[in-house]
């Protein structure tokens, strides 16, 4: 097999689902104000999930895996390669990849994270398709998980309402028949200000700011402008058109940024998978949620040509084709 396709998802949230209202509620009592009007209004966002204390990315991580295994038909012995995107692992080290495999029960392969914030999904997918195109393993399992309630400042209400929690999981496994088609995938670090979580452990003390920061509006200058260009260039390595793209599955960061790429992409709106209602971004998360968001509801259906594209902090950003 000299190809790699999806062969089953899955996904995790946490039971905790808070309304715009709820949190506007929370913040009036640190004297932060915000409404459900300003929220929908900036990023379509309605409600997003919050890891209760003590849950981490590894917990939200291991259970979309099983998940993904199961709609695979596979168990965790069969998977050689564990890949999972995250900004928010447990540890410094080990990887939640590592945690996750010793969880699982997969001990044996190779098991890694990827650090490409919201980009991460595609980033860690490409990686993968790699391994398995390449022969290295034959199913692998691609994770993105996050907890991004813990990096968030609930005094800046510029952030504290845009971000949730979640993961999101793909199989993906050799294949006589093209699955994952083309990607492109690219980074400037001369952005990093511009979104970033500076604090680091040093010395048995956090240096700096433990809490995410983000020039807004920089930031989406730079997406609107960089997600058309990177989704037109991995459609042309995969010989697609934008017309052949049945579901659109962005990062979900914002209602805005997506609409505006489909457009400028000739692609109805109508095709866009949307879940950044339900589930704010959550990051390196937020495609494999969605994608498995539409495929349980029977949205996506196997056979379909799917785009994915993300753009996050770095900056990092990159789009795949896939055909289902
Ligand atoms: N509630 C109420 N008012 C607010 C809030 C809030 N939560 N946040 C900011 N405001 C105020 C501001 O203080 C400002 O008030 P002022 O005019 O009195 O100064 C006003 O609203 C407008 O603020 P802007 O920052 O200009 O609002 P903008 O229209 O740019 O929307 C937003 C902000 C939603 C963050 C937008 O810039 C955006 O979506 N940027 C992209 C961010 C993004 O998608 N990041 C994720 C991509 S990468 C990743 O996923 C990690």
């Amino acid at each position: 097999p000299s190809f790699s396709r999806i062969s089953g998802t899955g996904s995790a949230l946490p039971t905790r689902r808070i309304s715009n209202d709820e949190l506007a509620a929370d913040l009036a009592k640190r004297g932060v104000e915000t409404s459900d009007e300003w929220i929908v209004a900036r990023t379509g966002i309605r409600f997003r999930h919050f890891a209760d204390p003590g849950t981490t990315s590894v917990d939200l991580g291991e259970q979309a895996a099983r998940r993904a295994l199961d709609a695979a038909g596979l168990s965790a012995s069969d998977i050689g390669l564990i890949i999972v995107a995250t900004s928010t692992p447990d540890m410094i080290f080990p990887s939640n990849a590592a945690l996750i495999q010793g969880r699982l029960g997969a001990a044996g392969g190779a098991a890694f994270d990827v650090q490409a914030v919201c980009a991460g999904f595609v980033y860690a997918l490409t990686v993968a398709d790699q391994f398995v195109r390449s022969g290295m393993a034959r199913h692998a399992l691609v994770i993105g998980a996050e907890v991004f309630s813990h990096i968030l400042d609930f005094n800046d209400r510029t952030t504290c309402v845009l971000f949730g929690d979640g993961a999101g999981a793909v199989v993906l496994s050799a294949s006589e028949t093209p699955g994952l088609l083309a990607s492109a995938l690219h980074a400037d670090g001369r952005q990093s200000s511009i979104l970033c979580t500076p604090g680091r452990v040093s010395g048995g003390a956090i240096t700096g700011s433990p809490f995410l920061k983000m020039d807004g509006q920089a930031v989406f200058k730079q997406a609107v402008h960089v997600l058309e260009d990177v989704a037109r260039e991995a459609l042309a390595k995969a010989g697609r058109e934008p017309a052949d793209v049945d579901w659109m599955v962005p990062h979900q960061a914002n209602i805005r940024i997506m609409t505006h790429t489909a457009r400028k992409l000739g692609i109805p709106t109508d095709k866009i998978v949307v879940t950044v209602d339900q589930h704010g971004n959550t990051s390196a998360a937020s495609i494999p949620l969605a994608l498995d968001v539409a495929v349980r509801a029977g949205q996506i259906r196997r056979g379909d040509t799917l785009l994915f594209e993300a753009v996050g902090g770095g900056l990092t950003w990159g789009a795949s084709v896939v055909d289902y």
